[in-house]
């Protein structure tokens, strides 16, 4: 479990219902769930559009049956991905975030290790920084001449590096209070990036460089949501793991236990998807 997760609350965002959809044998909203769930956190305000909120319910629930809680929200409008910290911080209450995107994709070694560390560091914010060939479609770092992170640009034409920041974030319990003082940007959204860069301005944003064995896919064009689906399907089919299976997640980080997980794989058991969290309560060798 992450270094004070018990006391963190933790806002995921999403906005729209293609999230429910799979990619490919899992609904794409999974995949951020199970990573900050495999980072050790439990408690989740869920921000979709209004229209979606009934579909994400009937869905996710409560949380109760994976051993964490789900609260939900409505975010009206997409003015800007920043808008989720203020719209949770009645949930917040005075606690740190971390915030993450419902179409980010995140797969690698060590990975929860990292968001752990994040997790548990108690001033300032964490982004994590991903070198991509195509950075002017995300926020981007730019580094001084010493390797300093000196500013964080959204979607530059000319990126002045090609470490793009991903869509999981971590902050100390200002992040609201922070974010009501960001004007929106010249597309009317209020930007994360005006938020990093505020705590960069203020010298407490650490910005972690992900490592090139790490994946980061994001689902936000129909290529990319299609290449999502045949990486999941290949990492799957060469190991009989799965990929983000909240579940399985749940059962490992001691969120549920072998009698809840059996009861969760009885109705599925004709699918496969129940046949595989039997086979992984049987089999002790699996990384
Ligand atoms: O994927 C990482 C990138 O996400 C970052 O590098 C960028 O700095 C950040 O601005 C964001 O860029 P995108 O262009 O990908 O954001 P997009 O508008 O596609 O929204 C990403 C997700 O957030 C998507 O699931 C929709 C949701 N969203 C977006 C906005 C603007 C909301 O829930 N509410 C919003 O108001």
């Amino acid at each position: 479990m992450a270094g004070g997760a018990g006391t963190r609350l933790h806002p995921i965002t999403l906005s729209q219902s293609k999230q429910l959809l799979p990619v490919y044998d899992k609904p794409m909203i999974y995949y951020p769930l199970a990573t900050l769930m495999a980072a050790g956190i439990r408690e989740y305000l869920i921000i979709t559009t209004p229209r979606d909120q009934t579909a994400f319910r009937d869905l996710l629930g409560s949380g109760e049956k994976w051993g964490v809680s789900f609260e939900y929200a409505i975010q009206p409008e997409p003015n800007g991905i920043a808008q989720a910290l203020i719209i949770a911080e009645p949930f917040l209450d005075g606690a740190p975030s971390a915030l993450i995107l419902g179409d980010n994709i995140f797969y690698g070694a060590n990975l929860s290790d990292l968001l752990q560390s994040a997790s548990a560091r108690a001033a300032g914010a964490t982004v994590f920084g991903y070198y991509v060939h195509d950075p002017e479609r995300y926020g981007v770092v730019q580094f001084g001449p010493d390797g300093k992170v000196v500013d964080l640009l959204e979607k530059p034409p000319k990126p002045p590096s090609n470490y793009a920041v991903t869509g999981v974030y971590f902050y100390d319990e200002r992040a609201p209070e922070i974010t009501r003082t960001i004007k929106p940007s010249p597309r009317g959204e209020l930007e994360i990036t005006d938020l990093n860069r505020a705590y960069l301005r203020d010298g407490s944003l650490r910005v972690e460089r992900l490592g090139r064995g790490t994946a980061w896919l994001d689902t936000g064009t129909h290529n990319s949501l299609l290449d999502a689906g045949v990486f999941v399907r290949i990492i799957e089919e060469r190991q009989g793991l799965k990929v983000a299976c909240v579940e399985e997640v749940a059962w490992r980080m001691g969120f549920i236990d072998a009698h809840q997980l059996k009861q969760l794989a009885a109705p599925l058991q004709k699918s496969g998807y129940g046949e595989y969290l039997l086979r992984i309560m049987r089999d002790d060798q699996q990384p």
